[in-house]
């Protein structure tokens, strides 16, 4: 399995990368940000993350790529947008990208990306059962680790609670920010959407992530729930972590994969 990657993370304001050794979780680079086009388009997006890419030092032929975007990936489509162009709706996104940068990819959802980061080297790092790692910024991003693997594209941030058709409109960092709320008012939301999380799922650990969590602080004790609440240990980097490891561990098994049934015909 590789022990370097390159994780590339994309987002509505900025698109962020960086080599990762994917033992130690630790960036080996520089961190390359440009800021996401305007528009969030399609051929923009890839162009920006061609410029990313060809400023990470050290790219090997065989260093793994990954690549995290703020959408549902499904069998490499992306199959929603969020402060993006609506146009990658549908779209057979990795296969672009793929394309445009050259050489093969992991892609999959931020914050899946992030909560995989958290689970691999931060703050759900040895804990087993089910861990729900939640961000919060312009959304609410959440992931779903088991015993820490992943499943992937939890969209838990567009739950229906309260009144509220889609609850990350009226509970994430930007509804606190454009309604002005103070920190117990946003907590009361919180509150109601961290405890219908426990009903649902019962997971042994939330974690909380994105850059308000380092606020925690000022939140955490206003919420009353049965379920242990830390926040994450990677901010900024979390997307970029989880992806490079991902593509490391994916290739990694595809190897194996691959030399396995490369034994059994031989044995055949
Ligand atoms: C999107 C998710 C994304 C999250 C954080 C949500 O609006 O539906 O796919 O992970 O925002 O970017």
């Amino acid at each position: 399995m590789s022990t370097e990657a390159i994780g590339i993370d994309i987002g509505g304001t900025g698109i962020k990368g960086a080599l990762v050794d994917v033992d130690s979780g630790e960036l080996l680079s520089n961190r390359i940000k440009l800021p996401t086009p305007k528009g969030g388009r399609p051929d923009d997006i890839v162009q920006t993350v061609q410029q990313v890419i060809s400023q990470v030092p050290k790219l090997g032929e065989g260093t793994p790529v990954g690549v995290c975007f703020p959408a549902v990936v499904q069998h490499g489509r992306t199959m929603s947008a969020a402060n993006v162009s609506d146009e990658w709706i549908g779209l057979a996104a990795e296969d672009l990208f793929e394309k445009g940068i050259g050489r093969d990819i992991t892609f999959v959802n931020d914050a899946d990306a992030a909560g995989y980061a958290e689970a691999q080297f931060g703050a759900g790092k040895d804990r087993r059962g089910l861990t729900i790692m939640t961000t919060l910024g312009t959304g609410i991003g959440s992931a779903l680790i088991y015993d820490g693997r992943l499943i992937p594209n939890a969209e838990l941030g567009h739950l229906e609670l309260d009144g509220h058709p889609d609850y990350e409109r009226h509970a994430s960092y930007a509804a606190m920010e454009r309604e002005d709320l103070s920190w117990k008012a946003w907590a009361k939301r919180l509150q109601k959407y961290y405890a219908y999380l426990e009903k649902l799922f019962s997971p042994d650990l939330f974690i909380v992530g994105g850059g308000v969590s380092k606020h925690y602080q000022d939140f955490f004790p206003l919420l009353d729930l049965k379920t242990e609440i830390v926040p994450a240990k990677f901010r900024n980097n979390a997307g970029i972590l989880g992806c490079a490891s991902l593509a490391a561990h994916g290739a990694g098994l595809r190897h194996r994969v691959e030399a396995e049934h490369a034994v059994a015909k031989t044995n055949a």
